[in-house]
């Protein structure tokens, strides 16, 4: 039976995530501090990924994919806090999974870390080297070993999705306000890269009706 933990499951594209594995009847583990309520399928559990030990406990178990959507919030974290979070948080997790013995890690990006936007100036000024750390553990991901593949969003809304097309390509747009995606459809994109879309592989996926649409993206396996 394919079992799946998601991390940073008790809002936004997380708990999109469980609720449409939910809705399959996929096995989930949904990970966060303040754990959801259980639901048939679902197992709350509590831990901090900035705790290597509560992060390694969390994914014992025999995961098909491990999705990490974790974000911090607020407006005047130090650089160092954010670090905390984004990167060792997900280096500690990275690194969980792997001693685990994870089948796939499935890691939230952002378009165009590599390419320069005004709107990462905007992003850095209010999260203090959060074009660094998006870097970084992409880096990271890919130098562990693990089986990965690497989903970068554009702006995130909370519309029920469905609407518009998914579309996906291979990592080549630079960040800019006029792409976005409902967290409902990048949910359903990433559940089924994590059973679908070819290992180590990074894509920019954003809702456009004329966009591309590769064959995993296609798939309704999940
Ligand atoms: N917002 C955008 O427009 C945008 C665009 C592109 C990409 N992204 C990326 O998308 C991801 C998700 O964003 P989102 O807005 O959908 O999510 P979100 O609503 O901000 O949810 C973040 C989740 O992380 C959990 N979390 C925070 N700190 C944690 C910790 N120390 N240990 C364990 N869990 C922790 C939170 O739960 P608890 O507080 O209960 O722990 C929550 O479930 C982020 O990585 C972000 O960089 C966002």
């Amino acid at each position: 039976m394919t079992r799946y933990a998601v991390i940073g499951a008790s809002s936004g594209t997380g708990r999109q995530i469980v609720r449409y594995l939910a809705d399959k009847h996929v096995q989930v583990r949904a990970i966060s501090r303040r754990p959801l309520a259980a639901q048939e399928g679902v197992e709350p559990y509590a831990a901090d990924v900035t705790d290597p030990a509560s992060i390694a406990k969390a994914l014992e178990g025999d995961f098909d994919a491990v999705f990490y959507t974790v974000d911090i919030h607020g407006l005047r974290n130090s650089r160092e806090t954010v670090r905390s979070v984004m990167y060792d948080g997900c280096i500690n997790t990275i690194h969980a999974a792997a001693a685990a013995g994870a089948k796939r890690f499935v890691l939230l990006s952002v378009i165009g870390p590599d390419r320069p936007s005004w709107v990462w100036w905007i992003l850095n000024a209010i999260k203090p080297g959060m074009q660094r750390n998006v870097l970084d553990r992409e880096r990271a991901l890919i130098h562990s070993g693990l089986s990965y593949v690497i989903c970068r969003a554009p702006r995130l809304n909370d519309s029920p999705g469905g609407v518009i097309p998914i579309a996906a390509t291979a990592s080549e747009h630079r960040l800019d306000m006029g792409m976005g995606i409902a967290r409902a459809d990048l949910a359903r994109a990433m559940a089924r890269a994590a059973a679908a879309a070819p290992e180590r592989t990074i894509w920019d996926i954003y809702a456009d009706s004329g966009g591309p649409i590769p064959a995993w993206l296609r798939t309704d396996k999940r």
